[in-house]
């Protein structure tokens, strides 16, 4: 992982970059930096296009009168509107545009800006996010396409309150990766029981992990989730990760997470085009993984537990037929008349087992559900369902925190009457319109009366992003550590 470094301006080192703004000025970092080098940073403004305005940026190389061999120049927007998701893809634009330039180091200056330790750090996190690749298979790349940039230094007026701020956040970072990781390897190599391993291993940050088999969910009645896994090789398994550092005896928040580690679609087999991107539809259980790690990680003063179901949905002579009906572990009895909706089995399942078990303050589900979702609204945001307005309202609030963007979808009887069946008492399916608010209502019927609920259907933000997002990868985007990690910082106690 690029290493971040909080030191004061005097301590620069490598490439350097600081900020211009649309409607004043340079900053002072660039200021100075303008004054060392004979005004040549304002010359080249001048002759060019930069004008200061986000997402943009300008490069002086070997500028005469300094001794860095390149000055960047980035775009700050309009100085009085820098906030925190402008800082992060200012640092993360600049990660991006020196990772493969052979630069070892190069330092964002900030100082003079006013900017809280938290920003800082932030930006800071968005810089590791910005240098993640996933290039683990690829044995072949030259070394001039590997990235040169070791460590980035962000200069502060005081870098040791951020420095302080960075040693818990570091740890978001360290779960963002493992999410993407987790979402980006091949079904090959991440199927149920490997992925529970893996989960396993976060015990050496201080997470209590559980898992369980198919004998073990059988006996607990939880049918639903295991249909789905029924034409796989690979056995299902559901893991429970827990945190505990709030106080004792208090009900924990709880996340859980759709991770059906291939969906084929099952018997109702989807096409050939494309189905490899659906190695990617356990992002739901990688973000529960990665934010129960980021929690861990910087000792949240939190009581949080992370279920997630993990499956592999493929056709063969026993998996589960259009038609079958199965009886969940809480007794309601669902017709499965597509096994293609697979997601909301398996989340049925985990979401009695979270309730049942831990009693939480509210659960969350994560999951990438419907295809649905990314007609309504592409990759830019996750949809949000929820019976709580005052959940609502957190997640709202920790969305800009962690800047990763959501909005709230309806719910309501209306929609709850397109699954009512004439053989069970549920079907899988809606009718053809509201595909994710269905899915959604379906999984309603799982959640205890009076218990606060959200459902996050991250289908179009989970991965294959085409969001023009410095922070954000080729592919497996983590979507969901950063907004988890931040929920549960705020219930903190
Ligand atoms: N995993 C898919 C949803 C999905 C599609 C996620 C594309 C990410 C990208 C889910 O299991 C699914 O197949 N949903 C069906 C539901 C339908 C059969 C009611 C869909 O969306 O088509
Ligand atoms: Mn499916
Ligand atoms: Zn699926």
């Amino acid at each position: 992982m690029l290493k971040i470094r909080f030191v004061a301006p005097s301590d620069a080192k490598g490439a350097l970059a600081a900020l211009a703004f649309e409607d004043s000025d340079l900053s002072p970092a660039a200021k100075a930096l303008d004054e060392a080098c004979g005004n040549a940073l304002t010359r080249a403004m001048e002759g060019g296009r930069f004008t200061g305005k986000a997402g943009q940026s300008m490069e002086l190389l070997a500028p005469t009168g300094l001794s860095a061999s390149r000055i960047l120049l980035l775009g700050g927007g309009k100085a009085k509107e820098l906030k925190r998701d402008g800082l992060e893809r200012a640092a993360a634009g600049a990660v991006k545009s020196v990772l493969l330039t052979g630069e070892k180091e190069l330092t964002l200056r900030l100082e003079g800006l006013q900017i809280d330790a938290d920003d800082a750090a932030f930006a800071g996190l968005a810089a590791t996010m910005a240098a993640y690749r996933f290039d683990a298979y690829r044995t072949k790349l030259k070394a001039e396409r590997k990235p040169s940039l070791e460590t980035l230094y962000i200069a502060l007026d005081d870098p040791d309150a951020a420095e302080k701020v960075w040693d818990k956040i570091k740890h978001v970072a360290k779960g963002v990766r493992l999410a993407r990781d987790l979402v980006n390897e091949p079904a090959n190599i991440i199927y149920p029981e490997s992925f529970a391993e893996r989960v396993k291993g976060l015990e050496d940050h201080g997470l209590t992990v559980e898992i369980l088999g198919e004998k073990e969910m059988e006996k607990l009645g939880m049918n639903a989730l295991l249909c789905v896994g029924r034409g796989s090789r690979r056995e299902s398994k559901l893991a429970v990760m827990r945190w505990d550092g709030g106080k004792d005896g208090e009900k924990p928040i709880c996340f859980v997470g759709k991770g059906v580690c291939f969906d084929t679609g099952g018997i109702s087999l989807k096409p050939g085009a494309g189905m490899e991107d659906m190695k990617g539809d356990m992002g739901g259980a990688a973000a529960v993984t990665g934010a129960m790690r980021a929690i861990a990680g910087r000792k949240a003063k939190v009581n949080a537990v992370g279920v997630i179901g993990l499956v592999e949905n493929m056709p063969d002579g026993d998996a589960t037929r259009p038609g079958d009906i199965v009886v969940s572990a809480n007794g309601q009895t669902i017709e499965v008349l597509n096994t293609d909706a697979e997601g909301r089995l398996v989340l049925s399942d985990a979401l009695w087992y979270a309730q049942k078990n831990f009693d939480p303050k509210f659960v969350i589900d994560l999951a990438t559900l419907t295809g649905a979702m990314i007609i309504a609204l592409g990759n830019e945001q996750a949809g949000v369902f929820t019976n709580s307005d005052g959940l609502w309202d957190q997640l709202k609030s920790a969305s800009e925190a962690g800047s990763e963007a959501v909005w709230r979808m309806p719910l309501g009887a209306a929609y709850d009457k397109l699954i009512d069946s004439d053989n069970a008492d549920m079907k899988n399916i809606g009718g053809r319109g509201a595909g994710s608010i269905t899915a959604a209502q379906f999984l309603k019927r799982f959640i205890d009366e009076g218990r606060d609920w959200a459902h996050i259907d991250i289908a179009g933000v989970g991965m294959k992003s085409s969001r023009d997002d410095p922070r954000e990868p080729v592919w497996g985007t983590g979507w969901g550590v950063r907004l988890l990690d931040r929920l549960a910082a705020a219930c903190e106690d």
